[in-house]
């Protein structure tokens, strides 16, 4: 056994010889990004070696690291394993969350809970009134005679009661008594509003009294290690019943990390959280579960269930009272999940007027499309290149990423934090190309300009950074002097055809939408753009590259997460709990993979047409 030390969080494990620095983050519970999921093929897991030992670069590492970084002791974490004790310091990585602080607010739905807490006074008993403790107080709740037995309450009742003086509150979940507690405690009901995305995880701490969201988090799903997208995570969990557990217990250790910290902030204690409602596509839900999600991968992408589930939490290990439910919102097919559901269920998709198109951009695409009473869906897999991967210099919209591109004279850059850039993030990119086609820098088929007479019509200092090199045409988006990494960073026609792969997909989802409701695009009245992706991507710029279809921008809006939103009214609702049944099964799932038309459209959408 070998120690490995990861800096900056001064994490320490131990771990066999032969085990990858990968694998050793990893177990070490610290956050590398390795978007194949350490198969060395994305150029994402950088560290630096900081012990003084001899290894060999490998012929990944020649080509993902440069000289500086190389002579440095910059490795890629994957292509290592440990030999002896080492220290070894990770890149610095903070979520985009932890710049959009404010997700607090309330929630517009009538507040209808199934958990409430009733204060109660009981007689205390004697020897004329020898009523068990467990009648007593059910005598005097709601609807007693459909209270059950609870073997974990009735173990600390009798304490609660006499520490009371014969005053306490109970919890109730529906009619299943969830604890009791001396005095009265109905001011403190709290409950947990989960949205567990591919790539980030955000938990809402919500006053189950105030229908308010008390305090919010995110992070970085842990599973990220294991790859970017789902399939990597289904391949990783198909591999053995003990990699499932592994999945599972990284997405369950991620949200109590969470759930300990906004308790600990806010001065609630994690068994006051009484129920938690989960929304995450079909993989996430499965992972989440334990449920061996290997079926979802090849066609047809059979999920093991569509149902909404309910699961004590202790069963899962989350970190909310034992006994709470942990509801999990019903999927409406493979690929279709609930976090989908929780976009209709918080657009009221089925109540809108005139037709809506809504899509949640993120490591797939899930597309809505309502009206002429029917609600239609479909998902793409866009592809990683809007969280940023598969992109050389793209990265996750953190500090020092790239996230707005206006090319003038020259390129301006909006870059998070303020500071020098250090890569490009998904909402940077679509700007980037938005720019760069419309000056001309790109052709409508997505070619950088290398004609004369075509590069004359370009600004001069924008001219300059149109390139050839030995490893690919590209543009400088940042010089070497100003970048934070002491390198350029561009963009590669590899990295331009990506985003057109991506941005394709979900047209032709789209378009196949609308041809099924029989209708153009341009009768659609409104676009939702959902997640917090379509929070930060420039209406035009999405319009220009095709992304989404060319509609007048004031019909688009942004709304959020919208799936987070869906997920906390049914916590604190149990009409829209029910609605959440009702929209999954209204929902019609079109499957793209054996639509023919998919094909023609998906190449129709990799052109820039720039309409508008
Ligand atoms: Fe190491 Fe992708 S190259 S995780």
């Amino acid at each position: 056994m070998v120690d490995i030390t990861f800096l900056p969080s001064n994490k320490v494990v131990q771990l066999e010889v032969g085990t990858t620095i990968l694998q050793a983050a990893i177990s070490a519970g610290v956050q590398v990004e390795s978007t194949c999921g350490g198969k060395g093929t994305c150029g994402k897991c950088k560290a630096q070696v900081m012990t003084e030992i001899p290894y060999l670069t490998s012929p990944t590492e020649k080509k993902f690291l440069n000289a500086s970084e190389l002579e440095a002791g910059w490795v890629l974490t994957c292509q290592h394993t440990l030999t002896q004790d080492m220290t070894i310091r990770l890149q610095e990585q903070k979520d985009v969350h932890q710049r959009k602080t404010d997700f607090a607010g309330v929630v517009h739905t009538a507040l209808a809970p199934s958990v409430r807490k009733y204060f109660v006074t009981l007689t205390r008993p004697t020897v004329e009134d020898q009523t068990p403790d467990w009648d007593r107080l059910v005598s005097s709740l709601p609807a007693p005679q459909a209270i059950g037995f609870s073997r974990s309450v009735a173990a600390t009742l009798p304490k609660v009661l006499r520490q009371g003086e014969f005053q306490l509150t109970a919890v109730l979940d529906g009619n299943r008594l969830l604890a009791v507690e001396p005095g009265d405690t109905v001011g403190r009901c709290f409950g947990v509003a989960i949205d567990i995305g591919t790539t980030t995880v955000v938990v809402y701490l919500m006053d189950l009294n105030k229908g308010t969201v008390v305090t919010s988090g995110a992070v970085t799903n842990p599973q990220q290690a294991f790859g970017a997208d789902v399939i990597s995570r289904i391949t990783h969990a198909s591999s053995g019943s003990d990699k499932l557990r592994e999945l599972q217990e990284k997405v369950i250790g991620g949200l109590n990390g969470i759930i300990s910290q906004l308790c600990q902030e806010r001065g609630i204690r994690t068994e006051e959280i009484y129920q938690a409602v989960v929304v995450g596509n079909t993989t996430m839900a499965h992972l989440f579960l334990g449920i061996d999600p290997t079926y979802l991968a090849p066609a047809p992408f059979i999920p093991v269930f569509r149902q909404a589930v309910g699961v004590e939490a202790r069963e899962l290990g989350l970190n909310i009272l034992g006994i709470g439910m942990v509801v999990v919102l019903p999927n409406v097919a493979g690929y279709v999940g609930s976090d989908t559901v929780g976009v209709m269920l918080a657009t009221e998709a089925d109540r809108l007027p005139g037709v809506s198109l809504i899509v949640d951009i993120g490591t797939n695409g899930e597309m809505i499309l309502t009206g002429k009473d029917r609600l239609l869906t479909c998902s793409t897999a866009a592809g990683p290149a809007f969280e940023g991967a598969e992109i050389k210099y793209g990265m996750r919209a953190a500090e020092g990423a790239i996230e707005g591109v206006r090319i003038t004279t020259d390129v301006e850059l909006e870059v998070i934090g303020g500071g020098k850039a250090r890569g490009i993030c998904g909402s940077g990119l679509i700007d980037a190309i938005a720019e760069m086609f419309k000056v001309g820098v790109i052709s409508p088929s997505g070619r950088y300009a290398f004609e004369p007479n075509q590069l004359e019509k370009l600004p001069p200092l924008v001219r300059d950074r149109v390139r050839k090199t030995e490893r690919a045409n590209e543009f400088v988006l940042v010089w070497a002097e100003n970048s934070a990494t002491g390198e350029d960073i561009v963009l590669s026609q590899k990295d331009i055809r990506e985003m057109q792969l991506a941005k394709g997909a979900i047209m032709a989802g789209i378009m196949i939408l609308v041809q099924e409701m029989g209708i153009v695009p341009q009768e659609i009245d409104r676009v939702l753009l959902a997640g917090a992706f379509g929070n930060y991507i420039k209406k035009e710029s999405a319009v220009v590259i095709g992304l989404l279809p060319a509609l007048p921008l004031e019909r688009i809006h942004t709304i959020g997460n919208a799936a987070g939103d869906g997920a906390k009214m049914a916590l604190l609702s149990m009409e829209e709990r029910a609605r959440a049944d009702i929209l999954a099964k209204m929902a019609e799932h079109i499957e793209l993979s054996n639509r023919n038309e998919f094909q023609q459209e998906f190449i129709k959408g990799l052109d820039f047409k720039g309409d508008n």
